[in-house]
């Protein structure tokens, strides 16, 4: 009998579609599996969905044996998964591209917004109850007509971003390894990196978690930005380095950080914590319920695919 195995609570949606396919089995805890319940869970498996937490690699491969086709990993960003291990076993990665990219963007430009006009920091004076009268000069943020937006991965989610940001009056630049062209393509300059970093109001992180992404952002990239800069992060945690980060905010090289994804998830260094001129947010940025259900309906889809014999539709390549 075939065997799917989901590591965590998904949408009915994607149940419906998995359970036709076999002995399905999924957590029944809405939590993350620690490593050996993850093992125990998949041995024997065919096919496992697993979320962005689940580490799939060479002894999860073991646990699972020989008979596992795919892993469906329920986001974009596989950076859990050991692509090269599955690759030797012959067992099929797919990932969810695609449904994400608005939710993704729409909560980056939340976080760039409220990072940029204080609006964390408005929130808790008044449920401080602090005293407070309208004033010219109470609060002020900052506007973001006419400032540059520097996207660091040009991808659909850095392009999704370019558009709020050029409906608000921005000007844009990416960095990326390729020149990205064509009709659909938002207006930017592409530049490197240095000089994005030091022309850009607001940079925002859309690249994957790679070796050479890891701590792209280190302390040297944050002290070459503008020190009225924002950075906004809805990529991966690692891709800053996050103590350099708590020093760039404590010491003003940089003016604010809207954060949504962490270093060592979910810990949050407590500079982070302390710092009044971040907005944080709990890796939220494919969090809608129509995003969810698409992701794991589309990962649910890839598991059909591979066990059916046919080619996945989104194959990590
Ligand atoms: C992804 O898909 O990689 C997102 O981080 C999930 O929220």
């Amino acid at each position: 009998m075939t065997r799917v195995v989901v590591t965590r609570v998904v949408p009915d949606a994607a149940l419906a579609e998995l359970a036709p396919l076999g002995d399905l089995w999924v957590s029944g805890e809405d939590r993350a599996l620690a490593p050996a319940e993850l093992h125990d869970a998949v041995r024997g498996a065919d096919a496992v969905v697993t979320m962005l937490h689940d580490r799939v690699d060479d002894a999860f491969l073991d646990a699972a044996g020989p008979g596992l086709r795919v892993v469906a990993n329920v986001a974009v960003g596989y950076d859990n998964v050991d692509v090269e291990a599955c690759r030797r076993r012959g067992v099929v990665v797919t990932n969810t591209p695609g449904v994400l990219v608005d939710a993704t963007a729409d909560l980056a430009f939340a976080l760039l917004l409220g990072v940029t006009r204080r609006v964390r920091e408005g929130d808790a004076l008044l449920r401080d109850r602090t005293p407070w009268s309208w004033s010219m000069s109470f609060m002020l943020g900052t506007g973001l007509q006419g400032r540059r937006l520097g996207v660091v991965g040009y991808g659909r989610i850095g392009q999704a971003v370019a558009r709020r940001a050029l409906a608000f009056g921005m000007s844009v630049a990416y960095t990326a390894r390729h020149e990205v062209t064509g009709p659909a393509a938002p207006p930017a300059v592409r530049l490197p990196l240095g000089e994005l970093l030091a022309t850009s109001g607001v940079v925002s992180l859309h690249c994957p978690l790679t070796p050479a992404t890891r701590h792209l952002l280190d302390r040297d990239a944050l002290r070459s930005m503008r020190r009225d800069a924002f950075l906004v992060n809805t990529s991966r945690g690692p891709v800053v380095d996050e103590a350099a980060l708590a020093e760039a905010l404590r010491e003003g090289w940089i003016a604010g950080a809207g954060l949504d994804v962490f270093e060592h998830e979910p810990a949050v260094h407590p500079g982070l914590l302390d710092a009044p001129n971040v907005l944080l947010t709990p890796h939220l940025g494919s969090a809608t319920h129509e995003t969810r259900e698409a992701m794991a309906v589309l990962a649910a889809r890839n598991v059909s695919d591979v066990l059916g014999g046919r080619p996945a539709r989104t194959p990590v390549t």
